[in-house]
């Protein structure tokens, strides 16, 4: 396959020879992807001016429901009007699964001004790369999913008498908690589980290669049908969509299996949830790790920090200075907050240590190791953030603290401290989606600092749809608990 950094608009023609049709697709805020096939005819007349592309994908929830309170870039007064859409042409890949079928993502704009729309999140990530790399400054990134598998009930009767294999009317008729686990039991690095379901095991992997997502490590996590795929990392715009083209491969090659993929962020109570943790470094124009310390420094602050470069230690001071204010970045549904609980391994709180793999930033960069390797590992996210957002509020914090030349603040937890003891003096993390989008959507705060107005409204507007969707569900506990009780 060519080598996408070189494909230019002129090439197309040639690239794509042989082919009548393209997939596109842009990426919604709930991290979705929202796209449609072309004939490859009209694909090369868009290619470089952009397409018309209904703004409805930024007025709907997840569900396609419009918002309850209409937003700013699509809305009833403006007719739901058409974004422009440009393919980015280095995103080029073939799906593997779709008979080799030409694909691109997009990006979108406004139609009037030809400037990024707020609510783009490939565009957002781009704009806090580009502050960056006005300075010289680049970034890599690394991206580590965990889901569980459940089996899609085949042929199973509903209350209206059909025989269905789909999900949504299984549980229309069922509690969720009768799907099936794709293999029963905790058995965490197995090399039986996969075993048991070896065909959908190696055709992950070997998709995601083709599909240009390459896995670094493919194995079970503890917990019934739970797999973890920790991606090649790379380039931080480039992993960004990765990440979502990951969750693409999985949902896409599990259908045939009759597996439905889960990548909510706790689907059992009880159990460990799904983690998204996301790695993150500076780099210079050449590729040099910008973290990583010449000489470890003796009388650091805390030794935690010895061999964190200054740069980098006024980046870790920028992400936990600002984390409180964007967590509907990594923590966007209700059922986020279930995994954000104590006692789950799950971080709780603004904590940081070198190789403390219980804090919400883990300073990587184990003595010995390359010193490229050095890096900050991000662990408040779940399966079910927007992998664009996730990257791009880490590094707008991040950046902010270089800017700032921010301090840091809070000490690190010691081994054996885990978050939430005595020794952990970091603030408590929302613990509901409320509490996130208040702190996230309140005047003074750092989201609106380094994410701007714009977006913080679009994005904050978008969780309120989703907690007003809440506060009218009535839930089977609730049933179940006060029933006769009350
Ligand atoms: C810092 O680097 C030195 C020398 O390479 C090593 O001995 C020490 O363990 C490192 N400390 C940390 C916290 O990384």
């Amino acid at each position: 396959m060519a080598d996408p950094s070189t494909i230019t608009m002129e090439g197309l023609p040639t690239l794509l020879e042989g082919d009548n049709k393209v997939k596109v697709a842009g990426v919604d805020v709930d991290g979705i992807l929202r796209g449609k096939i072309m004939s490859k005819e009209k694909f090369l007349s868009i290619a470089a001016s952009g397409f018309g592309f209904c703004s409805v994908i930024f007025g709907w929830d997840m569900h396609d429901q419009t918002y309850f309170k209409e937003l700013e870039v699509s809305n009833k007064e403006n007719g739901y009007r058409d974004l422009l859409a440009k393919p980015d042409l280095q995103t080029f890949r073939r799906i593997p699964w779709e008979d080799n079928v030409p694909f691109f993502l997009l990006r979108f704009f406004d139609p009037d001004t030809n400037e990024p729309i707020c609510s783009c999140p490939r565009g957002l990530l781009q704009t806090q790369i580009d502050k960056i790399s006005a300075h010289g400054y680049g970034a890599k990134a690394g991206v580590e999913y965990e889901f569980f598998n459940f089996l899609t009930p085949n042929n199973v009767a509903t209350a209206a008498g059909n025989r269905t294999p789909s999900i949504a009317a299984y549980l229309a008729d069922n509690p969720p908690h009768s799907l099936p686990p794709l293999t029963e039991g905790m058995f965490g690095y197995s090399l039986t589980r996969p075993a048991a379901n070896k065909d959908f095991y190696y055709e992950i992997f070997e998709t995601c290669r083709k599909f240009r997502v390459d896995i670094e490590g493919w194995h079970t996590e503890s917990g019934p049908g739970v797999y973890e795929a920790a991606l090649q990392f790379g380039d931080i715009k480039e992993m960004a969509d990765r990440s979502s083209l990951f969750k693409l491969v999985v949902k896409s090659v599990a259908i045939p299996y009759r597996i439905t993929p889960c990548f909510m962020a706790k689907p059992k109570q009880g159990l460990p949830g799904n983690s998204g943790h996301m790695h993150i470094s500076l780099v210079d124009d050449d590729g040099n790790n910008l973290l990583a310390r010449n000489e470890p420094e003796r009388d650091a602050k805390w030794p935690d920090i010895a061999n964190l470069s200054d740069l980098g230690r006024h980046f870790l001071a920028g992400i936990l200075s600002g984390l409180p204010d964007i967590m509907p970045l990594l923590a966007p549904t209700i059922n986020s907050y279930k995994r954000l609980v104590e006692n789950f391994w799950a971080p709780v709180t603004v904590s940081w240590g070198y190789e403390h793999r219980q804090a919400s930033v883990r300073l990587v960069g184990a003595p010995g190791t390359k010193k490229s390797a050095t890096r900050f590992e991000v662990r408040v996210g779940g399966a079910d953030a927007n992998p664009h957002f996730v990257l791009a509020a880490i590094l707008a914090l991040g950046w902010r603290g270089i800017e700032k030349k921010m301090a840091i603040t809070v000490p690190p937890l010691g081994k054996g401290q885990g978050v939430g003891s005595e020794a952990d003096s970091g603030m408590r993390l929302a613990r509901s989606l409320r509490e996130a989008n208040d702190r996230f959507m309140a005047k003074d705060s750092v989201a609106r600092e380094v994410l701007g107005n714009e977006f913080v409204d679009h994005y904050g507007g978008t969780r309120e749809h989703e907690i007003r969707q809440w506060d009218e569900a009535v839930t089977d506990w609730e049933m179940k608990r006060y029933i006769e009780t009350v």
